[in-house]
């Protein structure tokens, strides 16, 4: 062999070395991931002046509500541990949605799910794609998390218990791998 095929060869030796590293250590980490479940509750006014969604645009000259096409809302919900409101608060539900089917049937939801007390406190998770808001339960991707939840990704379940008038509970059941 000459020298030049030679050095080739180590270069291209070293090169697979240095692979398998990569290979090895990305292995191991993919091993070290977690399964959570998780359980939490939002507190909905769908309208009022407390309204926790609130429509911030729509097709001019139309009506701005849930199943109309085109509409958009920015949401903020208390998020609480129990199914009752009294329950402790752990969070917050926080972000928009765009009413995203020509039918008005379904959403595209952007929602950050922002935990400021217990367990959890100060991780987040991020929960976005569609929403079938009139199926009961409804199911949309968890596409990410920071905190306790790094590089979550999973789903999450959405069921709407009606109470009233003025308050409706959506139970979020979270189903993640995380670091
Ligand atoms: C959500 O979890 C509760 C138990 O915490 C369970 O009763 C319920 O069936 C679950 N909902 C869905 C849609 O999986």
């Amino acid at each position: 062999m000459t020298k030049k095929v030679l050095i080739c060869s180590a270069k291209l030796s070293l090169l697979i070395f240095l692979l398998s590293i990569f290979v090895t250590s990305s292995q191991s980490k993919r091993g070290n991931l977690k399964e959570t479940e998780l359980t939490v509750y939002f507190q909905n006014r769908p309208s009022g002046p407390k309204a926790t969604s609130v429509a911030i645009a729509g097709i001019p000259g139309q009506d701005w509500t849930y199943g109309k096409f085109g509409t958009a809302f920015a949401t903020d919900a208390t998020m609480t541990e129990g199914f009752d409101r009294k329950t402790a608060e752990i969070g917050r539900g926080q972000g928009m949605f765009l009413t995203s089917a020509k039918d008005g049937t379904s959403l595209t939801l952007l929602l950050s799910i922002v935990f400021t007390d217990k367990e959890y406190k100060g991780s987040t998770l991020q929960i976005q794609g569609a929403d079938h808001q009139f199926e009961n339960p409804r199911e949309v991707a968890v596409v990410g998390g920071t905190g306790q939840f790094r590089s979550a990704r999973g789903y999450a379940t959405f069921e709407s218990f009606r109470v009233s008038k003025s308050h409706v509970v959506s139970r979020c059941n979270v189903t993640i791998e995380h670091y």
